[in-house]
């Protein structure tokens, strides 16, 4: 069945010798926890030395979001060749922090998202609804729209490779976790809009994260849930022992 994927996103933290330093420490405590896939996504700069660190463990790097372009005038951007060059492996594609700060739509969301898997790279799409939309109780139509609207010309061969992470926006380093309830129900529905774009099957096999204040404390609930497949990671992450208790509660 799914696979669990519990995946780090490390944002704007970490050097290349911290990046070294952490995955050091960290592979010895996930050895053979083998039960989900480990993932780390990195600044770019960490990328290739986090890939030496990890080469030989279960920890499988990524970086943190990607180009559309295979190359060109597009200054401060990188693309999916160069990422995959550096042996990169997974890229998250659509954080609500870029859609935030940096004016990524749905539209551009899906256009790297489908350059991402061109190239082979393995996608963590994010998407979520923020507050006003949670209070509003439109939740559903949100992360519905955004599922069609991301995946739109991803067939269902490229779909194998795409992990879908559900990131409520008022919930990402607010300390305020949605309810393992709220997680379960959104994702569900997520998944239900996977089944009507690809079919029943598809939407059995695809991972769909969580993502929002998990931790070592909460982790264990929200995964216990049947449409939560994993967990998409920020804070947490940044601390060996508590991504390692997370590791450890999905194992
Ligand atoms: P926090 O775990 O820090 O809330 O961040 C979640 C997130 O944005 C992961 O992509």
């Amino acid at each position: 069945m799914r696979r669990t994927v519990i995946a780090g996103n490390w944002k704007m933290n970490m050097t290349p010798d911290a990046t070294r330093a952490f995955i050091t420490e960290l592979a010895p405590m996930v050895e053979g926890m083998n039960k989900c896939d480990i993932v780390l996504c990195v600044p770019y700069v960490d990328i290739g030395p986090a890939v030496d660190a990890a080469r030989g463990t279960n920890i499988h790097i990524g970086a943190e979001n990607v180009h559309f372009a295979k190359s060109g005038a597009y200054t401060g951007e990188i693309s999916a060749q160069m990422l995959c060059a550096v042996g990169t492996e997974y890229v998250i594609v659509g954080h609500s922090e870029r859609r935030q700060y940096f004016g990524e739509t749905d539209t551009t969301v899906n256009l790297r998202a489908k350059a991402a898997l061109d190239a082979g790279l393995k996608v963590i799409l994010c998407l979520g609804d923020v507050k006003e939309e949670r209070l509003a109780g439109i939740t559903d139509e949100v992360v519905r729209m955004q599922t069609k609207l991301d995946l739109a010309g991803i067939d269902a061969e490229q779909l194998k490779s795409v992990i879908i992470a559900y990131e409520p926006v008022w919930a990402i380093g607010t300390g305020l976790t949605a309810t393992p309830e709220q997680a379960d129900e959104t994702c569900g529905v997520i998944r239900h809009a996977i089944a009507e774009l690809y079919g029943e099957e598809a939407a059995e096999e695809i991972t769909i994260q969580y993502g929002g204040s998990m931790n070592d404390q909460n982790a264990e609930e929200l995964l216990s849930k049947v449409n939560v497949d994993g967990g998409l990671i920020g804070g947490a992450s940044l601390k060996c022992d508590k991504f390692t208790a997370i590791v450890t509660a999905a194992n």
